[in-house]
């Protein structure tokens, strides 16, 4: 079976789900259910005796140790992290504590776990690290994409935090052997995203009749991956890939900020006449910039498709189509995330955002 860490939260749960429907398998969730973790976005699983869910900590040692000595996991798949820029910059102590120390503290329990496996077990296993393009920094509108040679320059407490983690996954390959791989991926969108992110709360927002924030002027560009692709890329990096490499992993599909509110508004202007405001777009608000805000992320994914034969699947079209749809059904789901704690943090982090 494998372990997967984070597996309560966007992607791991999209992860878990699609692994479970293209194979067999068994999965060993650990999540600590932060307010980012939800185990509604398990519920497709609910009953499944191949999904066994434990909350922990991945800093927690003698959780971990405990998980690795009852399972005996083939290989194991970090996606637990704290992961929005905005709350790094509001408390950036929980992204050290959990992207840094916890990766840590796993890192530790599976080399003691692995280094007393036996020799074909331990040539067999495999440590994933899932990461994140921003620990390249910032590009200029005529920068070449980043590559896996990109040196790390981390802006914000996130993505440095991230960095962090991916430095000492590279050293314990380096220095004891561990069979390690490390994922870079650009800003996914999809199912179950919890609607803090740029996509899910521009949906959210406008089926409410609120104002669609766009930081600065909205020309800050990402290079969107529907969450679905990024899950089939690490299932077959995985698979295939070659240990102690990072790929890089992306959708070829840069856009402005404003060209994806605005692709958002008009999919909900077709699909939702009824909301309170029409056009969606008349909703768009310039608010202040984010600090640190980066300008540019572009991902050259050319060689996960050379080495491993893997491409996206979806378009930018097809990937928001099917996005926006999800949301329109799933409006409990949203109404659950969207209580409580998530009030708080709206009106914390957008206080900083005037318009
Ligand atoms: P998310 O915030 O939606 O989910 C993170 C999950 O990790 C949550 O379920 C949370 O409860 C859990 N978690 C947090 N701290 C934990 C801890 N100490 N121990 C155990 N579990 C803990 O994040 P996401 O968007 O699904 O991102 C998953 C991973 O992918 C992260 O490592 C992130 O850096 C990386 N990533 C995300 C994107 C993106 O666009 N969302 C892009 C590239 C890489
Ligand atoms: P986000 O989804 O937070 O991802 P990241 O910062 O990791 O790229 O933001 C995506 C882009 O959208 C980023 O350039 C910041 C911008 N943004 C807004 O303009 N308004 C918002 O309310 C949010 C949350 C993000």
């Amino acid at each position: 079976m494998i372990l997967v860490t984070g597996g309560a939260g966007f992607i791991g749960a999209n992860f878990v789900i699609d692994w479970l429907t293209e194979g067999n398998e068994p999965v060993v969730n650990l999540d600590k259910l932060t307010y980012a973790g939800n185990l509604e976005n398990l519920r497709p699983l609910q009953g499944d005796a191949r999904h066994v869910f434990v909350q922990g900590d991945i800093g927690d040692r003698a959780v971990v140790d405990a998980l690795l000595q009852q399972y005996r996991p083939r290989a194991i798949i970090n996606f637990a992290a704290e992961s929005h820029v905005d709350r790094s910059i509001h408390g950036p102590a929980e992204f050290i504590q959990t992207n840094v120390v916890g990766t840590f503290q796993l890192l530790e329990a599976v080399r003691a776990h692995w280094s007393q496996l036996p020799a074909d077990e331990q040539a067999a296993f495999r440590f994933l690290h899932v990461s994140t393009d921003e620990v390249y920094g910032s590009l200029g509108a005529a920068d070449p994409a980043f590559s896996e040679a990109t040196p790390y320059a981390p802006n914000s407490p996130y993505s440095a935090s991230k960095a962090a983690s991916d430095h000492l996954v590279r050293a314990y390959h380096h220095t004891y052997g561990l069979p390690v791989l490390t994922t870079n991926c650009s800003n996914n969108y999809g199912p179950l995203q919890f609607p803090e992110k740029l996509i899910p709360l521009v949906i959210h927002n406008a089926l409410a009749g609120r104002p669609l924030p766009i930081y600065g002027d909205g020309s800050n560009v990402r290079d969107w991956l529907y969450v679905g692709d990024h899950c089939s890329a690490i299932r077959r990096v995985l698979e295939a890939g070659r240990v102690g490499e990072t790929y890089n992993i992306g959708g070829c599909n840069e856009k402005t900020n404003l060209e994806v509110v605005n692709a958002l508004c008009a999919m909900l202007d077709e699909r939702h006449p009824e909301s309170p405001v029409m056009p969606h777009a008349s909703l768009i608000a310039f608010v202040k910039d984010r600090p640190g805000h980066d300008r540019r992320y572009a991902i050259d994914a050319r060689k996960i498709e050379r080495e491993l034969g893997w491409v996206p699947s979806e378009t930018f079209e097809s990937g928001i189509r099917k996005t926006v749809a999800w949301y329109l059904d799933n409006q409990d789901w949203v109404a659950h995330v969207t209580s409580g704690e998530y009030r708080n943090w709206v009106s914390r982090n957008y206080a900083d955002h005037p318009a």
